[in-house]
């Protein structure tokens, strides 16, 4: 099922070890897998390891049905029972589970843990979302707007929100598929400067400017997991940032919205946006799942 040309790094956890070709191999992978609603025997007997220190939806399930699809088997490992780093260091974790199972996606606050793990695991490491970086999110929403509009190259895709995990994952891939950022962020929340400037992407703290023209809008909550505490402060500060009607109709005609999920209604975005005819929302969830199976089959097979 993966084929040759695909180089595999040991891990993803960002996409730091990945160039152009490990992308568009993996996507084309996961559209095939899509195309043919792929079940098979490629991970018979092999167990992923799911090490989550926050909550899911989309990343649990797509990982465990995707191994279910390839014939292999997760186990889900919560904080509550493993205390990363507080019942047991890290580097412990990794020793053991290397022992176990054949591969490890892990949720995590920092993203240091997720390397952490990978340095000391001899299995594949999967960043199933970190402070920095949600690669599983950005291949998923690669194949979304392959799907919508046949390709990357020269797509203008405009980030309105937080310079947060979600968007430094996109701004590391667009350049390495051509897709063009533009970005719009209240003061104080921009990304990483130099990710701007690898992406070749537009700044502004201007929502409109950032969505003006754009083949699509994505937006993703104000307040990520294990920032509870600033929710107040974010609200205000990003007032003016909603993705909405209003802000969709600037899109050109075709343009369409994504947004991650889970939305937080009325902050962020509506349900006229999530719900709306641009929305491609669901679609993002999923691709999910069938860019996870390419994943698990090209780093655990
Ligand atoms: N988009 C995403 O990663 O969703 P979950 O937090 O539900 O996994
Ligand atoms: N930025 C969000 C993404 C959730 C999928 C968070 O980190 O909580």
């Amino acid at each position: 099922m993966v084929g040759d040309a695909l180089t595999r790094p040991k891990d993803l956890l960002d996409f730091s070890a990945y160039g152009r070709q490990e992308i568009e191999a993996l996507l084309a992978l996961a559209e095939r897998l899509k195309r043919e609603r792929y079940r098979g025997e490629d991970l018979k007997g092999k167990v992923l390891a799911l090490l989550f220190e926050k909550p899911s939806l989309r990343t649990r399930t797509t990982l465990e049905v995707a191994m279910l699809h390839l014939g292999g088997h997760a186990v889900y490992l919560d904080q509550k029972q493993v205390g990363i780093g507080e019942r047991e260091p890290v580097r412990d974790i990794a020793k053991n589970l290397e022992r176990f199972v054949e591969g490890i996606a892990a949720r995590v606050y920092r993203h240091e843990t997720v390397e952490e793990l990978a340095r000391h695991a001899r299995i594949p490491v999967i960043n199933a979302l970190s402070d920095w970086a949600h690669p599983l999110q950005a291949l998923a929403d690669l194949l979304t707007l392959k799907e919508a509009f046949g390709g990357w190259e020269g797509l203008e895709v405009a980030w309105v929100g937080d310079g947060n995990n979600v968007l430094n994952s996109l701004l590391e891939v667009a350049p390495l598929v051509g897709l063009r950022m533009r970005v719009a962020t209240p003061k104080g929340y921009e990304p990483d400067p130099s990710l701007l400037q690898k992406a070749g992407a537009f700044f502004t703290y201007d929502p409109k400017e950032a969505a003006s023209g754009a083949h699509a809008l994505y937006t993703d909550v104000w307040t990520s997991m294990g920032q509870e505490e600033e929710r107040e402060k974010r609200l205000r500060d990003f007032n003016g940032f909603q993705v909405n009607g209003e802000l969709l109709r600037l899109l050109r005609p075709k343009g369409i919205f994504l947004h991650c999920l889970p939305a937080h209604y009325g902050e962020e975005t509506t349900e006229e946006a999530v719900h709306g005819p641009r929305s491609r929302v669901f679609d993002q969830a999923e691709n999910r799942l069938h860019t996870a199976k390419a994943v698990l089959l090209c780093l655990l097979s």
